[in-house]
């Protein structure tokens, strides 16, 4: 079993210096870590400062946005080509992205697109809207949410990034998915990822659960089938909080591993 992938979002929240103290306080809490590996998505402005510090800690970076091409005359942009080597992971498609700031599918694929070109590992976050949910549309907006976001990238690619579940209704509201929500969507993930681009692509694929995860629920989401770890927002900005629930990962996944689950 590979580790369980959990990463902070951090949105537009915490300054540098508190950044820099958070994962410092972080790393105090979390101990050593053999099944988890974490990840951080502060703001553009800390990531090159955080860099060098995070390194000491193996923990990851990730930026919560960037524009797609390279380089040029874009006003206000940071490409992945900037970011290359400062992060890991990329987020693409946040339903805040899609809803506040009107990103469509043709923007989102560039720049999963543009993540693998340079490296950087895209999370691609997909999820139906409550009027979606109420309306019985939720297969059909991950399917093509899928489709409209891994149009640019091979099979081979697509292996080798992480999808988030979110549904848009749950993420800030303290509104909580139920598991078997949650693994019937990862389940149709999987198999939408299998018709487009096979069944290696689909089982290598990483999907995460992310929407009002907390201490408290955080096991409940990571010990559903299908499900390689969580995007956690609200609860992330404690770094008690977070550092919880990176222990309770360790400690669930320590003990079925011992009994050889
Ligand atoms: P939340 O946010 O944990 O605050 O619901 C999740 C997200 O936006 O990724």
């Amino acid at each position: 079993m590979g580790k369980k992938l959990i990463i902070a979002n951090w949105k537009m929240n915490l300054t540098v210096n508190e950044a820099s103290l958070y994962v410092h306080k972080l790393d105090k809490l979390a101990g050593k870590l053999k099944h988890t590996e974490v990840v951080l998505a502060p703001t553009m402005l800390a990531l090159q400062p955080l860099n060098m510090q995070v390194q000491h800690h193996h923990f990851n970076l990730a930026a919560q946005n960037f524009y797609w091409r390279d380089r040029g005359a874009y006003t206000g942009e940071v490409s992945a080509a900037q970011l290359r080597g400062v992060v890991r992971y990329g987020i693409v498609g946040h339903s805040e992205r899609r809803h506040i700031f009107a990103e469509r599918s043709k923007d989102i694929r560039s720049k999963v697109q543009a993540a693998v070109r340079n490296n950087i590992v895209p999370v691609l976050c997909i999820g139906e809207t409550a009027q979606e949910r109420a309306d019985k549309e939720t297969s059909d907006v991950i399917r093509d949410q899928l489709v409209g976001g891994l149009a640019n990238i091979t099979s081979v690619e697509v292996g080798q990034i992480v999808i988030a579940y979110e549904p848009v209704w749950s993420i800030g509201t303290g509104k909580f998915a139920s598991p078997r929500d949650v693994e019937r969507a990862v389940k149709y993930i999987r198999l939408q990822v299998e018709h487009l681009f096979g069944k290696v692509a689909s089982e290598k694929v990483r999907v995460l659960y992310g929407g009002s995860v907390n201490p408290d629920n955080a096991v409940t989401y990571l010990r559903i089938p299908g499900v390689d770890g969580l995007l956690i927002g609200e609860s992330s900005l404690d770094v008690y909080a977070f550092a919880n629930v990176i222990k309770k990962c360790e400690t669930t996944f320590s003990t079925s591993a011992k009994k050889g689950k």
